[in-house]
């Protein structure tokens, strides 16, 4: 057992019946939610079948397909509207059924495994020949995790086969850390989805490249940098830094509400042109002035403010307002994650005139 990064302040939870799901103003039908301490044998045939199955991870919920079945992974990027460059990432239940799917594994590679699995890393393998090119849009490496969420694993391992599954949204939208979140983001393009409750993390996982001599981190996640630096001493930092993205999730503009945000250094007056603008806080709300306000975490916490961040997001988005102002959080542990999301979020955002 190691330390859980992320925190666990779920409460008994009641999933809500479906209702109608609007995608791009258009009203679609909506999936079937299932509870998921019920609806594991039913969903775990649903991808066995070829069908999307939408599950909670400790980090945000993901969208799944057999990663063996090519035909289910192209469902999977038809229901994002998720470019074929953007690879996806393999689900195990277990971090000993990696072996077997890719063979033996470089040391530093098997060490982060047997330090981190199951929990918020994913880890850059070899793809296998049994893992269709379409999974890792064409790459010959392959992304893959194990994620620390008991009905996710329970799901995998039902199924009995890999699960392909990008973040359960729609292509460079907010992710979802709710089964709310991905009825009402992609309706009825997903058949099944298992609800959970609330994600413990609430930021995706930490991707690590750790085939070379130096680890390389590329993208910054639940899993702090510094966690890994103390298990396996210095790491290199590279999120996006290529020109051909490594890992599209780095791409400038990215993890986007709807509503234009950008990142400001506190709350500052607010000016008095009529403008609805709402406010999102790290540690204490602006005293008047925003007509929507959300506060990540009152007692200053990072990885408390990572797992309300996307919901939060996700209000502010429906709150009706014309402008997010978001201010950045401490630098440190999970913030640094939170910081960069914030970042991408606002990279779509362009000043007037
Ligand atoms: O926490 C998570 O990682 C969640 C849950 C569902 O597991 N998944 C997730 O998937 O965030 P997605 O698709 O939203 O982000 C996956 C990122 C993408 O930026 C993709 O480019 C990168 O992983 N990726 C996938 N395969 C890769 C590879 N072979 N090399 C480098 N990056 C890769
Ligand atoms: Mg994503």
């Amino acid at each position: 057992m190691h330390d859980d990064p992320c925190v666990d302040d779920r409460h008994p939870h009641r999933p809500r019946p479906g209702r109608q799901a609007s995608v791009e103003g258009v009203t679609t039908a909506v999936p079937r939610v299932l509870p998921a301490a019920h609806g594991i044998a039913e969903a775990a045939a649903v991808l066995r079948a070829g069908g999307l199955v939408a599950f909670p991870t400790e980090t945000v919920y993901g969208l799944g397909a057999n990663a063996l079945d090519a035909r289910a992974a192209a469902r999977i990027f038809e229901a994002k509207a998720r470019p074929g460059f953007d690879p996806l990432i393999t689900h195990l239940a277990d971090a000993a059924d990696l072996p077997a799917l890719v063979g033996a594994l470089p040391p530093p590679v098997a060490a982060l495994a047997e330090r981190f699995w199951p929990g918020p890393l994913t880890l850059i393998v070899d793809r296998p020949d049994a893992i269709p090119p379409i999974v890792t849009s064409g790459l010959d490496t392959m992304a893959v995790r194990v994620p620390d969420e008991a009905s996710a694993r329970a799901l995998i391992r039902a199924a009995g086969v890999p699960v392909a599954a990008p973040s359960a949204n729609r292509f460079g939208q907010l992710s979802p850390t709710r089964a709310e979140h991905v009825v009402h983001g992609l309706g009825a393009a997903v058949d099944v989805v298992l609800d959970g409750g609330p994600t413990r993390c609430g930021i995706e996982s930490t991707i690590v490249d750790a085939r070379g001599p130096h680890p390389v981190v590329l993208r910054l996640g639940a899993l702090a940098v510094e966690e890994l630096v103390a298990a396996v001493g210095p790491v290199t930092v590279r999120p996006g830094s290529s020109g051909q993205p490594v890992a599209p999730g780095t791409l400038a503009a990215h993890y986007a509400p709807r509503t234009p945000l950008r990142v400001v250094a506190g709350a500052g007056p607010t000016p008095h042109d009529g403008v609805r603008r709402g406010f999102l806080a790290f540690r204490e709300g602006p005293a008047a002035g925003y007509a929507a306000v959300e506060v990540l975490s009152p007692a200053g916490d990072v990885t408390e403010a990572a797992a309300r961040l996307f919901d939060a997001l996700h209000r502010l988005d429906a709150a009706g307002v014309s402008e997010i102002l978001a201010e950045p959080v401490p630098d440190e542990g999970v913030g640094r994650a939170i910081n960069d999301r914030l970042g991408r979020a606002a990279a779509t955002w362009a000043p007037p005139g």
